[in-house]
């Protein structure tokens, strides 16, 4: 009974030993000669079984492994071990190497001393290990490259978040050695400026409320510097096992800020440069208008007056100096006209009787000189614009109608003017061709100067397609006093 059951073993151990994948090799402990080898060692040192009974292990080890294979070889045999384990490389038959962990025991049950050599092909390992260590060498490579700190913040539900990873950069950018922060990742917060905390504070909570990005641009303060640095954080979120992780990376955004701030700067300059010169140039039109108006114009009458004294004393006998002086009269009267257009043209009489006077008389004679009829519609109040606020208006709408005459073919134009609470609209369409691309060569200030002068005034400007055909100008300028509109 007893026998058969060791029979049984016998067979199952054998079976074992057939399909393993790991190397079983007994090798006398005298000799070294291989007594017996698995299909798993003669496959993967690409020997026959058979053929590999001819060698010992020295046979497939390489020599600068030898030293250590007979180090453990002698501790086994005086009994200071009884199994040992050694990573060493093995040599095919075709002079390949593959490494491999072996566990070498010494048996001395058998009539023969012998040493099993228990061994598992570790090249596969070997090959994820190095792949591994590329890639961290690379990501490290990577990293060491961007112009700004990168880290990793795994977040777990029940505990405080951990700074994983950050990159060497932060002592350049922080003034923080990377291990430092490592430790002490609130040492980030305590540089914040303090106005910048509530923000940087909300936009965290968002990201902890599910957002999946968190996007910060703040201020630090830089002992070293004295002075203040302005960072970026830009961080996406991902879910692993039971947390999420944070990837992120942190910039210097202080020259791009300061550069912001310094176009900031140029351009409200600008700006204000454009409104003083538009409000010369209104004083100088407003100031040529009244030396036309009055000075020419007192000249005239006089003039005029001169003539027709002339006329009624002249001797009626002499009719080639009433011809003369009548001829005269004659152009006296067309100096008054066009004395007339070019101060109406330099600044419109109308517009001392307010915005809609003043833009309908412009619509008028927009249509006069173009064919193209209009439709009008204004309130019937007074519209309280401030005056610089209604000569922008008026000159906003000048250009508007130059451009519908220019450029847009238009058969029809419809100007409105909508008082809402606290500001004016006004709407020109026209029902032209539309919004036609500006000539490469062309200056085309007209719609830049008029988003220019609606801004000036705290209003804004829009040039878009209208809604069926053609082309629409939409204005919005502040009220002087926001009264609340009577029709409401
Ligand atoms: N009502 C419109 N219909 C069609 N195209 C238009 C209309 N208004 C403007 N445009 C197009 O927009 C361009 C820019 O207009 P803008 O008034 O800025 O310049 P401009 O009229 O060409 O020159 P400037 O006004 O400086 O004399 C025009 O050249 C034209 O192509
Ligand atoms: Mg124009």
């Amino acid at each position: 009974m007893a026998s058969s059951r060791a029979a049984d073993e016998g067979t199952l151990l054998k079976a074992i030993l057939q399909e393993s994948v790991t190397e079983v090799v007994v090798f006398d402990a005298d000799t070294l000669r291989i007594v017996q080898a698995n299909p798993a060692a003669a496959k993967n040192l690409h020997y026959q079984p058979k053929a590999l009974q001819k060698l010992t292990p020295l046979d497939f080890l390489p020599p600068e492994d030898r030293q250590a294979f007979h180090t453990l070889l002698t501790l086994l045999r005086h009994g200071k071990k009884r199994r040992t384990a050694l990573s060493v490389h093995c040599r095919r038959r075709d002079g390949t190497l593959y490494p491999v962990e072996v566990r070498i025991l010494y048996s001395a049950d058998h009539e023969k001393p012998v040493f099993i050599w228990i061994a598992n092909d570790v090249s596969q390992r070997e090959a994820t290990r190095q792949a591994l260590a590329h890639s961290v060498s690379d990501m490290h490579a990577i990293v060491a490259h961007i112009p700004g700190m990168a880290f990793q913040i795994q977040r777990r539900p029940d505990a405080p978040p951990t700074l994983r990873y950050v990159s060497e950069q932060s002592a350049q950018l922080l003034g923080i050695k990377a291990s430092a922060l490592h430790g002490k990742p609130e040492r980030f917060y305590k540089l914040i400026l303090e106005e910048d905390r509530p923000d940087y504070l909300a936009q965290l909570a968002q990201a902890d409320g599910g957002h999946m990005t968190f996007n910060w641009e703040g201020r630090i303060w830089m002992k070293a510097w004295k002075d203040v640095k302005w960072v970026a954080i830009r961080v996406s979120q991902r879910k692993d096992e039971g947390g999420t992780i944070w990837d992120g990376i942190m910039l210097n955004m202080t020259h791009s800020k300061q550069a912001e701030a310094e176009l900031l700067r140029s351009r409200a300059q600008l700006s204000a440069l454009a409104a003083h010169v538009e409000s010369v140039k209104e004083q100088e039109r407003l100031h040529l208008a009244r030396e036309v108006h009055d000075d020419l114009g007192g000249n005239l009458t006089t003039i005029k007056i001169g003539l027709s004294w002339l006329m009624r004393h002249l001797p009626p006998d002499q009719p080639l100096l009433i011809q003369r002086t009548a001829y005269l009269d004659n152009v006296v009267d067309q100096t008054f006209e066009a004395a007339h257009r070019i101060a109406s043209n330099l600044r419109p009489a109308a517009l001392d009787f307010g915005i809609v006077p003043a833009v309908a008389w412009q619509l008028q004679r927009f249509t006069r000189n173009t064919d193209i009829p209009h439709e009008f519609s204004a309130p019937e109040d007074a519209i309280p614009l401030g005056p610089d606020a209604e000569i922008a208006a008026f000159r906003i709408v000048q250009e508007a109608l130059t451009n519908v005459a220019k450029h847009a073919r238009a058969t029809r134009v419809k100007l409105r003017l909508v008082r809402e609470p606290d500001s004016l609209r006004i709407t020109l369409t026209d029902n032209g061709r539309g919004l036609q691309p500006a000539p490469e060569n062309g200056h085309g200030f007209g719609i830049l100067g008029m988003i220019e002068r609606a801004a000036t005034l705290g209003g804004e400007l829009t040039v878009h397609p209208a809604k069926r055909q053609g082309t629409q100008v939409s204005l919005r300028i502040p009220l002087a006093v926001s009264v609340p509109d009577p029709a409401e």
